[in-house]
């Protein structure tokens, strides 16, 4: 038994639980860990060898051995699992102890549960952390959000922990509230947009380009040492060259095409539609996880319509000739595009949630560590270091010209796919908002005088302030 009592409590021993404990204690913060399946309890004794993390045999021996105010993590499933390890739990806390939920939990549950646990004079931060496992083990990249004087509690120990760029931990306190949550839940979203991106990068290389597995390999390689340089790129080359045990193939031509999600992504786009802040590619992204899993109507449906256009029966706009080249280059713009919407997001939420959220901070820390690093990130950072309250990157003085030196790249890919046939709305949602964004005058005037002559909804004008009706004289006409 120790006897000043150990740092933290760690309760849920899963791939990212278990690899956060056996990071803190090699860091030297003893950590004392419990699971309700035994065998996950044992393996972190296991795996802990001569580290100090020490296996709980229930939640009361855990509570007994840390020291007071005590500081208990959890990492376990979003949602009602929290809430039960949370009923369980806080009988045995005390005033000024603190829970830190380290899960993907939505920031609304997290705002209840602070409050919950604040009735008990109990801290709760909500803290979004990514990196997976080997983030967990070696360094995530974390999103603490709740009260400031509690993060300054246990700042020390996640700050040993954290990914470090040029020497910079990749963890800060967010802000106050559920602001961690929300921010990680807008990193899954761009996370969620990013994939798709490299999806249909994916489809075009291998239905339009006709490159076989060790070409596409070579050109994510290729790309992963360029301007696209980023953790899901890198993992993409490694994904490429991963043969599979049972057939002698290459294994991701053994994987079934229907992706699956915990809806951290679907959160961030129900999000961004209440507070009616635009980010289509992360809405396309998560509509193509959605559709991947209609894949028996979709082997109808291209029966149907028939697969992959052949030559002749391509549309094409124009007679393009895409290469890699220009695949990669719109594929940089659409990333640029895809991070723009997110950071727009959460300027929005900062606003809408009182965050007081800094945007440069958080593509600081996203430098490292997360799912979503990539070299891009300097640049953003950057960007709002300069401008702290830019409405949208594709604003920034040093970001445009990475925009408008592509555009032609971009739009050749997007004709030569939509004339093929190739499924690519992660990517025409992301020239269609940049098209958006960057245009002066939208056809929404037509909309308004829509609605007024069905709903008599009203309309404003260009040229005199107020609102306007007009009896649509057509209407009585129009059956
Ligand atoms: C991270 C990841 C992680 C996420 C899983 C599953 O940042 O480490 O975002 O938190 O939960 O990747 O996400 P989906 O099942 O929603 O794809």
């Amino acid at each position: 038994m120790r006897k000043e009592g150990y740092a933290i409590g760690m309760i849920g021993l899963g791939v990212m639980g278990r690899n956060l404990a056996l990071n803190m204690a090699e860091h030297g913060f003893a950590v004392v860990g419990y699971d309700r399946d035994a065998f996950k309890t044992a393996a972190l004794s296991r795996e802990a060898g001569t580290l100090d993390a020490r296996p709980a045999e229930d939640l009361k021996e855990l509570i007994a051995l840390l020291r007071r105010p005590r500081a208990v993590m959890l990492m376990v499933p979003a949602g009602a699992p929290v809430d039960g390890v949370l009923q369980e739990l806080l009988p045995l806390l005390e005033c000024g102890d603190l829970v830190i939920d380290g899960g993907n939990s939505h920031y609304t549950d997290t705002n209840l549960r602070a409050r919950m646990l604040a009735e008990q004079e109990v801290d709760l931060l909500g803290m979004g952390i990514s990196g997976g496992e080997q983030g967990a083990r070696h360094g995530p990249s974390m999103m603490p959000g709740g009260p400031r004087q509690a993060w300054d509690r246990v700042r020390p120990l996640f700050e040993a922990i954290a990914a470090r760029v040029d020497g910079d931990p990749c963890v800060t306190w967010i802000g106050e509230g559920a602001a961690g949550h929300y921010v990680k839940m807008v990193h899954n979203g761009i996370e969620y947009g990013l994939m798709e991106l490299l999806a249909e990068a994916y489809a075009l290389l291998r239905r339009e380009l006709r490159l076989d597995d060790g070409q596409i390999h070579d050109t994510f390689e290729r790309w992963s040492q360029g301007d696209l340089h980023s953790y899901l790129v890198e993992i993409t080359v490694q994904i490429f060259s991963q043969v599979d045990e049972k057939t002698g193939r290459r294994l991701i031509d053994v994987i079934l095409d229907e992706a699956k999600q915990k809806g951290t992504g679907k959160w961030a786009s129900q999000d961004a539609m209440d507070l009616q802040l635009p980010i289509p590619t992360i809405d396309a992204a998560v509509a193509m996880r959605d559709l991947s899993v209609y894949r028996d109507e979709r082997r109808m449906a291209e029966e149907i319509y028939g697969g992959e256009l052949d030559a002749a029966s391509r549309v094409a706009l124009t007679h393009p000739k895409a290469s890699t080249h220009h695949l990669e280059r719109a594929l940089y713009a659409a990333f640029l595009i895809t991070y723009a919407q997110g950071f727009a997001l959460l300027r929005k939420a900062s606003l809408a949630y009182g965050y007081g959220l800094d945007l440069a901070v958080i593509a600081c820390i996203w430098r490292g560590g997360c799912i979503i690093r990539a070299a891009l990130l300097e640049d953003i950072r950057a960007a709002y270091r300069l401008q702290p309250d830019l409405p949208n990157l594709l604003l920034a003085p040093d970001i445009v010209p990475r925009i408008t030196d592509r555009i032609i790249d971009f739009r050749l890919v997007v004709q030569l796919a939509v004339g093929a046939a190739i499924p690519i709305p992660a990517l025409t949602a992301s020239l269609g908002y940049l098209d958006g964004y960057r245009s002066g005058w939208l056809p929404a005037n037509l909309i308004q005088a829509q609605r007024d002559f069905f709903g008599a909804h009203t309309y404003e004008r260009l040229d005199t302030r107020g609102t306007f009706h007009t009896h649509w004289s057509a209407a009585e006409g129009v059956e």
